[in-house]
């Protein structure tokens, strides 16, 4: 077992004295990547944007590390990672564009929204079971089926409601005491039920 160790924690000391460690993005510049990253934000800049076939949200980029987004740009470009559209747009880049773009991505700040727990949703969505049904498919078809609805599009009308923005006298009066993270909670947990789906074609 001994030498097995050994030869390990050699292994781990050469691999930490090749790769850069850490999230530095000194290689980069911020302002040039800010220019360059311009039909990036086509995508990645639209909340919720869907890749077309199969569906899935584009990735969140804004806050990613440097070292990996560099890497995961070259493998697009180089065809290990598989994605046309992906390839495609990394293709048109050189090695300093990967940089720079890279350092603007990662210069930009974690998201201070909460992200919600959909375990703490459970007993605050009890009130909203009356109308919502338990699972988020409502029991009258004159009230919403809130279950598999985008978790941003739920927190974005619940805040409407609360601000007064979207008027309903019934879900002004359910929002009205709704904290940020309640909100958050709450449409993590819709979400996360099985019901509504895209229009996109299958
Ligand atoms: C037409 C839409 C579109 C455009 C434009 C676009 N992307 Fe993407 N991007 C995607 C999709 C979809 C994925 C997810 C692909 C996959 O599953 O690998 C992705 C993935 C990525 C990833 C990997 C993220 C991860 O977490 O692994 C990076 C990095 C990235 N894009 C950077 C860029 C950069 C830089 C540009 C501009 C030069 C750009 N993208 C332009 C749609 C787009
Ligand atoms: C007394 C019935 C009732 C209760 C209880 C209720 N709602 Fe509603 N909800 C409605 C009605 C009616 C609408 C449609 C309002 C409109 O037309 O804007 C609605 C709309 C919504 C929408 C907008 C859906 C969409 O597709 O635009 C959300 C999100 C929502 N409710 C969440 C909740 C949550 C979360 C709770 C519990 C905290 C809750 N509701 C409790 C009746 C109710």
């Amino acid at each position: 077992m001994r030498p097995i160790l050994l030869n390990k924690i050699v292994l781990i000391a050469l691999l930490m004295s090749i790769l850069p460690l850490g999230s530095t993005f000194a290689d980069g510049d911020v302002q040039a990547g800010n220019t360059k990253a311009y039909t990036c934000t086509g995508c990645h800049g639209i909340p919720g944007y869907n890749n077309v076939y199969p569906t899935y949200k584009v990735p969140k980029i804004g806050g990613q590390n440097y070292a990996y987004l560099v890497a995961a740009l070259k493998a697009y470009r180089n065809g290990e990672r598989d994605h046309a559209t992906m390839t495609n747009q990394a293709s048109s880049l050189n090695d300093g564009d990967i940089e720079d773009i890279s350092a603007y991505f990662a210069s930009l700040p974690l998201s201070s929204q909460p992200s919600g727990i959909v375990s703490a949703a459970e007993e605050k969505s009890k009130v909203c079971e009356a109308c919502h049904g338990v699972t988020g498919k409502s029991v009258d078809p004159t009230y919403p089926n809130l279950a598999g609805q985008h978790a941003s599009y739920l927190a974005q009308a619940l805040g409407d409601y609360r601000s007064g923005a979207r008027t309903n006298p019934i879900m002004a009066g359910m929002a009205t005491n709704l904290s940020n993270q309640d909100i958050a909670d709450l449409a993590a947990w819709f979400a996360s039920q099985q019901g509504l789906q895209d229009l996109s074609i299958k």
